[in-house]
């Protein structure tokens, strides 16, 4: 099977020496991509500026910009089976980007910030043949916000984490999630590494991906 995985943060540019990004760390995104490739499958991970090595075996494609890994997500998505979106999108970006540094001055500054394309919603909504695996970082409601975004995303199943606790989630090596299902089932997986979640869900994946493809036939 062919797993294409997005992991890490992206980052905005505000001018040449500022960016606007977030906390992910890409831990969950490249152990995924390890994961799927120690149960033999093939993997292509996409991630943004993070401080891992890509697991051996994957082709890794590294970018910086939401534009940038959704055009390497977009072009790959084609050869392959899954898509797991793990990566930490940043949601704005600035409406222009100062070709030089913005000077420092007395008085408070504004900045306009337009929103970046939703690269999960725009590439699951297509007429696809890949099953979709989508992430949901979420500080309250956790399985309600999950829900909304698994419908609203056309997602086949949502991994929903809690990250407002500092031992698990963002920048931390355990997590501790919810996957919710199309059809309303629900599994959970209480706090432990994210090594062991990764292996865990490459094989409700890889079950549910078989399972699409004999209903077909
Ligand atoms: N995502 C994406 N493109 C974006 C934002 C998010 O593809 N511009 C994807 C993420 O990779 C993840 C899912 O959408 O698989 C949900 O991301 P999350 O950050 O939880 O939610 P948002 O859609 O950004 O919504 P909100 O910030 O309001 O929770």
């Amino acid at each position: 099977m062919r797993f294409l995985v997005t992991a890490g943060p992206t980052r905005e540019p505000i001018d040449p020496v500022r960016y606007l990004s977030n906390r992910s760390s890409g831990k969950m995104g490249f152990a995924i991509a390890a994961a799927a490739l120690q149960a033999g499958h093939k993997v292509t991970l996409i991630s943004g500026p993070v401080n891992l090595d890509p697991p051996r075996g994957a082709q890794f494609i590294s970018v910086s910009t939401s534009e940038e890994m959704f055009e390497a997500t977009d072009r790959y998505v084609r050869n392959c089976d899954v898509l797991v979106m793990c990566a930490a999108v940043t949601d704005y970006k600035a409406k222009n980007v100062s070709p030089g540094k913005i000077k420092k001055r007395d008085a408070n500054f504004s900045l306009q910030l337009v929103p970046t394309r939703d690269i999960l919603g725009s590439l699951a909504k297509q007429d696809r043949q890949f099953l979709v695996v989508g992430f949901a970082a979420e500080t309250n409601d956790v399985e309600g916000n999950a829900q909304k975004k698994l419908r609203d995303k056309n997602c086949d199943i949502v991994v929903a984490n809690d990250v407002s606790r500092a031992n698990s989630g963002m920048e931390s090596d355990e997590n501790e999630v919810t996957i919710l299902f199309r059809n309303g089932e629900k599994e959970k997986f209480s706090r432990t590494s994210k090594q062991i979640i990764a292996r865990e869900l490459v094989k409700i994946i890889a079950n549910m991906r078989e399972k699409c493809l004999t209903k077909k036939m």
